[in-house]
């Protein structure tokens, strides 16, 4: 039996940094970040507040929306845990006062939301769980390494950064200026109906592990945390941008096509690509290769920038709230990202 979306959330802070806000403190621009990303703006946490705390909120509306008050698992989906160990799943679950159920985080990154999707679907369609809590939340603050130069970016300053502080934003001007905090939740159940989740397919690719990754702080060094790897910056995501967007605009719409063929459809047959939201111009690849416009492939990067885990569960509740989604249509979600790992999985919108 499928599993269907009985409802969605998100969870998002209240701090809004422009790309503007962002020349205050590094060599960039509105047009350089606008017309190389898409991204606009961003929402950043404010200090103290981790990716549990997004998740939660994310999930009480999720819940709210699907009008339950319990679920039968938890699966979180996030690659800046509050803390190093453990996860936030169980976090999540003690605030939200879901009683001892399974809670688990997966760590695939801009894909741990897909993972989690259908490692839900599993779960309930062989009858292990009746529903389950799959939330996708991320905290990108604390990887940015703008130390004092936030209250610039936040607004709560008018003086100008350091000529040091500058030159040290700027050198990690290619990645920071990408992302922003966001978490997404949905809620999956059991339905009797026709509609639902088909199986995914998911990919992992160790080989690229190296386009997207952060070298320090983990078991191969020794200690895992020293002031020499915070000097190095090695706590920092160290980025080959032209490789993901080369392996993205390919292995998306590979999938994609993938996915329909296992079940004898064709792009004609999607109505709705809701994929993950790392870069405009990889959407616009994607776009192209599947010779569709962006009514199918929609995109709201320009106000979030890339939330990792929190993309598409973020569009999707947009794309709901917006009217946008219809009983019977053929919904694709698909996501690349850090691993490397990357999938696709079909849902037909009940009812
Ligand atoms: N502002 C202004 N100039 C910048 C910035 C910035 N924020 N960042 C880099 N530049 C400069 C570079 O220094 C370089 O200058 P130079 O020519 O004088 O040396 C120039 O812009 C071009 O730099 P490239 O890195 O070659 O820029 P590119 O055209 O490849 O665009 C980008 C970079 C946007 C990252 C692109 O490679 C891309 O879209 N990659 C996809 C990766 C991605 O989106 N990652 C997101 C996270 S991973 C995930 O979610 C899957």
């Amino acid at each position: 039996m499928a599993s269907i979306i009985a409802g969605t959330g998100i969870g998002v802070p209240p701090n809004v940094v422009t790309n503007a806000d962002l020349s205050r403190i590094m060599d960039t621009s509105d047009e350089w970040i606008r017309t190389r990303s898409g991204v606009v703006e961003r929402r950043f946490v404010d200090p103290g507040v981790g990716a549990s705390d997004l998740g939660v909120e994310a999930g009480r509306m999720a819940m709210g929306d699907a009008g339950v008050g319990a679920v039968d698992a938890i699966v979180t989906a996030t690659m800046t845990p509050d803390y190093q160990n453990p996860g936030i799943a169980g976090l999540v679950q003690d605030r939200l006062g879901l009683g001892p159920v399974p809670a688990f985080d997966l760590r695939q990154q801009c894909s741990g939301f897909l993972y989690g999707l259908d490692l839900a679907d599993a779960l309930i369609s062989t009858d292990r769980a009746g529903s389950v809590l799959v939330i996708g939340a991320e905290v990108h603050a604390g990887y940015l390494p703008w130390g004092d130069t936030w209250d610039i970016v936040l607004g709560h300053t008018d003086r100008a950064p350091t000529p040091e502080e500058y030159r040290r934003n700027t050198e990690h001007r290619a990645w920071s200026v990408l992302f922003g905090d966001g978490a997404g939740a949905m809620v999956l159940k059991k339905d009797p109906g026709s509609g639902g989740f088909s199986r995914a397919r998911l990919h992992t690719d160790g080989a690229h592990f190296q386009l997207i990754s952060v070298p320090g702080l983990g078991s191969v060094n020794r200690p895992y945390a020293s002031a020499d790897q915070l000097s190095a910056d090695r706590h920092l995501p160290v980025m080959d941008g032209r490789g993901l967007y080369r392996a993205a605009v390919r292995l998306l719409p590979e999938l994609i096509l993938e996915v329909l063929a296992k079940e004898s459809l064709d792009v004609s047959d999607l109505d709705l690509v809701v994929a993950h939201q790392a870069n405009e111009r990889i959407l616009e690849g994607v776009r192209k290769s599947l010779g569709v416009d962006a009514e199918v492939v929609p995109s709201n990067i320009d106000r979030w920038a890339n939330t990792t885990a929190g993309t598409l569960p973020i569009l999707f509740h947009e794309l709901r709230a917006a009217g946008r989604i219809s009983p019977g249509m053929l919904v694709c979600f698909a996501a690349f990202g850090a691993g490397a790992h990357w999938g696709a999985m079909l849902y037909r919108v009940p009812g």
